[in-house]
């Protein structure tokens, strides 16, 4: 029988590769938007630095404080790879979403899983690129630097599609990744990262499982993720092949407005196993880059019935700006 040997939740943000001293480009595109989604309401970067308290996160925003956690957060993905290749799985489930990548607006499915053989990267090539130098690092965290095919674990993902439709998950199944432009559309940043940063390219089967966290209208629920990952984590038990499964849950916490107290309140949840708590807040709650938390909800489902326990590494809130925007990174392992 299959076995769920580990657990990983992990951000997956560019400020993890960006050199602290250049998160200022990522700033830039905090005050162009115009409608920051924070503790329901929405905000352009003038309204928010009204509400937040400007003079402790100019503090926290000093390259000093960012150099600190921008260390701090890249120790805990060492130490996620590490473990990585300790426990040395024979298939790795990705939990991510796709962030108009392979998906736009012509059809974006709610749920969906890759069943293919391979997955297609498509590669970044720094010296033909018009990308600002201090990106190109970031790039090459999601993408390999020439087109590469990473092995899927097609039986996996099979077993996983029937189990969630038996359960009542109505999920789009993907054999292929859509063509445009003449040719395949590489995997996105949610899977390349783990692939790139978490094990350094070695060929580990996988199988994306696909939440439309992030778009309007059809984002699955709190509860609803939750729910497909306990059907996932049925699926996995129910393998009869000696496999050794870990799962991964890429992107979050809160962004690109940090709200430490919404992860703080989740983190305790997930820790202490709190389904209530975990999956009561609306999907108002749930917007932009914080929706990713979703994906961690899901890993969630799936580990409840493994009775592995979480340890949480670090949290780290990495602020850009005293309108408080950034990404507050998370770390953590089921084991
Ligand atoms: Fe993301």
């Amino acid at each position: 029988m299959a076995d769920i040997v580990l657990g990983i939740g992990t951000s997956h943000s560019p400020m993890l590769t960006l050199a602290p001293e250049h998160w200022d480009i990522r700033t830039d595109a905090d005050r162009a938007e115009q409608n920051h989604p924070y503790r329901g309401k929405t905000y352009n970067f003038d309204e928010l630095l009204e509400i937040m308290p400007r003079d402790k996160l100019a503090k926290l925003n000093a390259v000093e404080e960012r150099r600190a956690r921008f260390e701090r957060s890249d120790k805990c993905l060492d130490l996620l790879a590490q473990t990585l290749e300790e426990v040395n799985p024979d298939v790795l489930v990705i939990i991510g979403d796709d962030q108009h990548e392979w998906f736009l607006d012509d059809v974006q499915p709610a749920f969906t899983l890759f069943y293919g053989d391979e997955v297609f990267a498509k590669g970044f090539d720094a010296k033909a690129t018009d990308v600002p130098e201090p990106m190109i690092p970031v790039r090459l965290s999601y993408t390999t630097p020439v087109d590469h095919n990473y092995p899927a674990d097609s039986s996996v993902a099979s077993r996983i599609i029937t189990q969630t439709i038996e359960d009542g998950f109505d999920i789009t199944a993907s054999k292929l990744p859509p063509s445009r432009g003449g040719g395949p559309v590489g995997i996105g940043h949610a899977f390349g990262f783990i692939y790139r940063r978490l094990l350094n390219d070695k060929p580990v089967p996988f199988v994306p499982v696909m939440i439309n966290t992030y778009y309007p209208p059809n984002q699955p629920t709190a509860k609803r993720c939750y729910e497909f990952g306990q059907s996932i984590g049925r699926a996995l038990a129910g393998i009869e092949d000696d496999k050794r499964i870990a799962i991964v849950a890429s992107g979050g916490l809160t962004h690109f407005v940090i709200d430490e107290d919404f992860d703080h309140r989740l983190i305790d949840a997930m820790q202490s196993g709190d389904v209530e708590k975990l999956t009561a807040d609306p999907n108002t709650a749930y917007q932009s880059g914080t929706s990713e938390i979703k994906n961690w909800i899901a890993l969630c489902g799936v580990m409840a019935g493994t009775g592995l326990k979480m340890t949480l590494h670090d949290y780290v809130p990495c602020y850009r700006s005293e309108a408080g925007t950034g990404t507050a990174m998370a770390f953590a392992t089921w084991c």
